[in-house]
């Protein structure tokens, strides 16, 4: 019976170790996503083309959690476009991790 718990542990946990990499956000696709996007804007690797556009470059309003990034994205704010309906959470979640690599 012991041998049969320790079994299914390590088979719950290579399951989980295999399910990761699909549901982590995907920094590749983020940058896909901003290229097609956000560039315009945000500019080339987050410098702006214009200073009144947060520069990511620099940090500018990153130090958010993901999930008030998120929310950001999807609804926007003046000139920044909502992003709700044309880019799922999944999408936004990999622009988001591509953006915390600049
Ligand atoms: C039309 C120009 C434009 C485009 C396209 C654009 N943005 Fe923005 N973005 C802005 C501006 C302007 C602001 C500053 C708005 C403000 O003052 O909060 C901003 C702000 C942000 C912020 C900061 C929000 C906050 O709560 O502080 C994030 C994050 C962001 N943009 C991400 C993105 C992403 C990701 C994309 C592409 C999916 C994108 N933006 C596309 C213009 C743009």
């Amino acid at each position: 019976m012991q041998k049969l718990t320790f079994l299914l542990a390590v088979l719950a946990t290579c399951a989980f170790i295999w399910s990761a990499p699909g549901a982590a956000a995907d920094r590749q696709g983020g940058r896909t996503i901003y290229e097609t996007y956000c560039i315009a804007c945000h500019g080339e690797a987050g410098r702006p083309i214009d200073p009144t556009i947060p520069n990511f470059a620099n940090g500018d309003r990153l130090f958010q959690m993901d999930s008030q990034l998120l929310e950001s994205i999807r609804t926007g704010n003046q000139t920044m476009p909502a992003f709700r309906g044309l880019l799922s959470d999944q999408e936004i979640r990999d622009v988001i991790a591509y953006l915390r690599t600049l």
